[in-house]
């Protein structure tokens, strides 16, 4: 999608996109003599300005019809909604046979930031996964190839300095995530980012497996070792702050491909499993987009990436593995990997980098998706100011974010008879006992966050600035935490 900024409408045909908020109608000035018309066709569609609410009417003012899309925003201040207008503007107008599309917000109101995040999410909202689709009509390709924003002055340099790398990263996120694990396994993975990283200035460096053995990785490793695909670690660097300050690390679980290993998952909906790399799209997602807007922070991602596959050389229920930092695990069960992985990413990462703060994303457990559904992913954090932080984040940015608990009494279900620790607890509170296993990997001192995002980074509807399939979620809320705090 290409995105532009004028100060007034283009000459040409293009669709144009007139924001309504509720009964505050003040853009439909510029219709003229055909306001009267278009108004009644509006209310015949029942629209009411509504939030998210869209009317359809022509217009014959300059000699050819033209279409007008009337795109409510609801009652609040106009700028509240300029993602969802330019999502719902877009979303319509897609396949729709326009291939441009004008949103006039002249004399409405629309600051830089407003006008820049009416690009943002139709932007957002337009992409596309069609690789595999060899056989589309040409009624259902989209059409809408342009998008230009009038009359929201200096929105085009916050939305190049602001938005347009965030477009970028999420774009990346979501390609990891969709493409399927015969295509995107570890090897691979750390291909797609170093392609869509070339030029922007992140610094990239791979661990193979020999490697992470040299490092003691036995907990990643067992996770790996029923799988035929060569695990990864993969390390992105952004140094855009002052020389010398700690880094914030972020992490990510990628499982490129979970079956469940010999605890096999049942058949029903196992291919969902091709996105429990979602946390480590998500980071990889969030570098990008970090590095191409040049934040003024210190920022190292890195992706621990493994496939959970069952074989004669994989890892057994009952077997016992040493993590980086010398621990003991019983692995109970071995579908729940990707606290293993993360263990000695965490370690890793706090012995190479000496973070103060560390934040993993990972689709770490169902009970997540059982507690939280699809709206919001949780934070577990064993500091108070960094969760309200990042659920801060959450808010502004649109990834949101709930607090859930962590305790002594949830730490005790997870020790074993056998090793120091086992890597699962009962059924009951699952997310809080993974958590509590992840939070054994964190030395003393360091800020801790993990954010599990099993329920939010796939969806089965469309939302405002997402088609169905992958969200990118993790992305906009890293970028924006990274903001708020680093570069404050
Ligand atoms: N990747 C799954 C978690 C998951 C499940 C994410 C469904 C998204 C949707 C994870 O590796 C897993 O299998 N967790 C187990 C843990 C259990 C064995 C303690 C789970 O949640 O069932
Ligand atoms: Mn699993
Ligand atoms: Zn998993």
């Amino acid at each position: 999608m290409q995105i532009s900024f004028a100060a007034s409408r283009p000459s040409g045909p293009f669709a144009l996109v007139l924001p309504v908020a509720g009964q505050e109608r003040a853009a439909l000035g510029s219709l003229g003599a055909e306001r009267s018309a278009i108004e009644a066709a509006a209310k015949a569609q029942r629209f009411e300005g509504e939030s998210g609410g869209v009317a359809e009417a022509w217009s014959h003012a300059d000699g050819s019809a033209r279409r007008v899309l009337l795109v409510g925003t609801g009652s609040g201040s106009s700028a509240d909604g300029a993602e969802k207008l330019g999502g719902t503007a877009a979303s319509k107008l897609l396949l729709s046979g326009e291939s441009r599309a004008v949103i006039d917000l002249s004399g409405l109101g629309y600051d830089a930031d407003a006008g820049a995040r009416v690009a943002l999410g139709a932007a957002l909202r337009s992409w596309r996964h069609d690789r595999y689709r060899t056989k589309l009509k040409d009624k259902q390709k989209p059409t809408l190839a342009e998008v230009v924003i009038v009359g929201a002055e200096g929105a085009e340099q916050r939305f190049a300095e602001r938005y347009a790398g965030l477009i970028d990263g999420v774009a990346l996120t979501r390609e990891l995530v969709t493409e399927p694990a015969n295509i995107i396994y570890a090897e691979t993975f750390v291909e797609r980012v170093r392609a869509a990283a070339t030029g922007s200035g992140l610094e990239i460096e791979v661990l193979g497996e020999a490697e992470m053995r040299e490092l003691g990785m036995g907990a990643l490793l067992g996770v790996n070792q029923g799988s035929v695909r060569e695990p990864r670690l993969l390390i992105m660097k952004w140094n855009g702050g002052q020389l010398g300050t700690a880094p914030l690390a972020l992490i990510g679980k990628g499982v490129t491909f979970d079956t469940g290993g010999i605890s096999i998952k049942p058949a029903a909906g196992m291919e969902s499993m091709k996105w429990d790399m979602g946390g480590a799209g998500a980071v990889a997602g969030a570098m990008l987009a970090l590095a191409k807007r040049k934040a003024k922070a210190n920022v190292v991602g890195l992706c621990g990436l493994v496939e959970n596959m069952p074989s004669g050389s994989a890892q057994r229920p009952g077997d016992v593995v040493t993590s980086m930092n010398g621990q003991t695990i019983e692995v109970i069960n071995t579908d729940a990997e990707g606290r293993l992985v993360l263990a000695d990413v965490m370690t890793y990462a706090q012995r190479t980098f000496r973070p103060k703060t560390m934040i993993d994303l990972a689709t770490l457990t169902g009970a997540m998706v059982i507690s939280l559904g699809h709206e919001y992913a949780g934070v577990f954090s064993n500091d108070d100011g960094l969760a309200a932080e990042l659920q801060a984040a959450g808010h502004k940015s649109g990834d949101k974010l709930w607090r859930m608990p962590l305790g002594e009494g949830y730490d005790r279900l997870i020790d074993s008879p056998i090793a120091d620790i086992k890597n699962v607890g009962p059924r009951e509170g699952g997310s809080i006992t993974a958590a509590q296993f992840l939070q054994r990997f964190v030395e003393d001192g360091v800020r801790w966050a993990h954010l599990d995002v099993a329920g939010v980074v796939w969806s089965d509807k469309p939302g405002t600035t997402f088609d169905k399939g992958a969200t990118g979620f993790g992305v906009r809320v890293l970028d924006q935490f990274v903001e708020s705090t680093a570069e404050a």
